[in-house]
């Protein structure tokens, strides 16, 4: 089985394939949507070895004339030297205005592939084949990319949608236990932030996603890029709902940002984030504590942390008021309301803030990694 959503965005509309065994039909999918005739496959390493030959298999299967090109895998390869040596790997192959580039990975390779597309000849198709859960449910949709510089994450980076997603839904396989669990918070996220009856979908099956069961994964991949789809739809670019997505993301960016990118992953810093997020909505929105301890159960369950990192309180705090400063001093919290319903924006007090991760340091929950 296999499925199919639309991002409806007028003439830049695009679908997302997600099902197993999808990848040998990139080409097939790529004919569908009448690309060009030459494509550079991007990807990292790790990634490039499992799953660079389909890929490539495919597209030529169908006559694309395709190239590869492989960064080293890892969050540094999002920067200034990698994105150069995909333009030239680009340009060695040929690659004209009507060509595309294939993103191949994870969130590192989608973002840094995406930015290569968006600038490469002022701009060529997109085609975004994310390998991990993260990637699957939320960086290759909606149209974020990008790179980093010394000074900051994301810094540079343009919106630029892909003509297609295709998600192989048999990739996560061989994605290391760890990323997988990560990946999971972000569908958490979709549960707290837009559907209850997911959340109550992933409490009920729990051991069955940890279990990689095929159909399970496919339908809550659907509904996750479904609710992306529909808020990037009605918000493009970040002008206002879209904020939503940043579930957990307030305090999440600044513990990886305090805590040195590395110690934990995206999604084990926006499970904590999530957490705090939802103390708060409990005493600004009375979000019930009843539902905050689903939360932490069912976080805790997926294998991801549940209780404050061991940081520094006063540099998780400069971390948020930097963040803040990127977006022009505007955006707040996310806080729910429910399950399924938040609202954006909320501007809280200092004092509320040291006093929930006060309260919430000192739990005797199990310890992050
Ligand atoms: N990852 C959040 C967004 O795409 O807006």
């Amino acid at each position: 089985m296999t499925c199919k959503r639309i991002v409806e965005l007028g003439a830049r509309a695009y679908p997302i394939h997600i099902g197993p065994d999808l990848l040998p039909k990139l080409g097939a999918h790529c004919a569908e949507e009448k690309m060009g005739s030459k494509t550079l496959i991007v990807s990292d390493d790790h990634v490039d070895a499992l799953y660079g030959g389909v890929a490539e298999e495919s597209l030529r299967s169908v006559g694309l004339v395709t190239a590869r090109v492989t960064v080293p895998a890892g969050e540094p390869s999002k920067s200034h030297d990698p994105l150069i040596r995909i333009y030239h790997a680009a340009l060695d192959a040929g690659l004209e205005r009507s060509s595309s580039i294939v993103a191949l990975g994870g969130g590192v390779v989608g973002d840094l592939a995406g930015f290569a597309a968006a600038t490469y000849l002022r701009g060529i198709r997109l085609i975004q084949v994310p390998t991990s859960l993260l990637a699957m449910v939320d960086s290759a949709v909606g149209g974020k990319t990008g790179i980093n510089l010394p000074q900051g994450k994301n810094l540079i980076g343009a919106f630029y949608q892909p003509s297609m997603v295709l998600a192989d839904t048999a990739t996560l396989r061989t994605l290391p236990p760890r990323e997988f669990c990560a990946g999971l918070a972000e569908v958490v996220k979709y549960g707290v932030i837009a559907d209850a009856g997911l959340f109550d979908a992933l409490e009920g099956k729990t051991p069955e996603i940890l279990m990689n069961d095929d159909a399970l994964l496919e339908d809550i991949i659907c509904r996750s890029c479904e609710i992306k789809a529909d808020v990037v739809r009605d918000d493009e670019r970040e002008g206002g709902v879209r904020a939503i997505l940043n579930f957990g993301h307030t305090l999440g960016h600044a513990i990886e940002q305090v805590s040195g990118y590395g110690r934990y992953l995206h999604g084990e810093a926006i499970a904590m984030g999530m957490v705090y997020a939802a103390r708060l909505s409990e005493r600004e929105l009375a979000f019930p504590a009843k539902d905050t301890e689903r939360l932490i159960r069912l976080l805790k369950a997926l294998r991801l942390p549940v209780t404050m990192p061991d940081l520094s309180w006063p540099a998780l705090m400069e971390a948020m008021r930097h963040d803040k400063k990127k977006t022009g001093g505007t955006v707040g919290f996310v806080l729910a309301q429910s399950l399924g319903a938040v609202r954006f924006g909320c501007a809280l007090p200092e004092t509320l803030l040291n006093e929930v991760w006060e309260q919430n340091r000192d739990t005797g929950e199990s310890r992050a990694p």
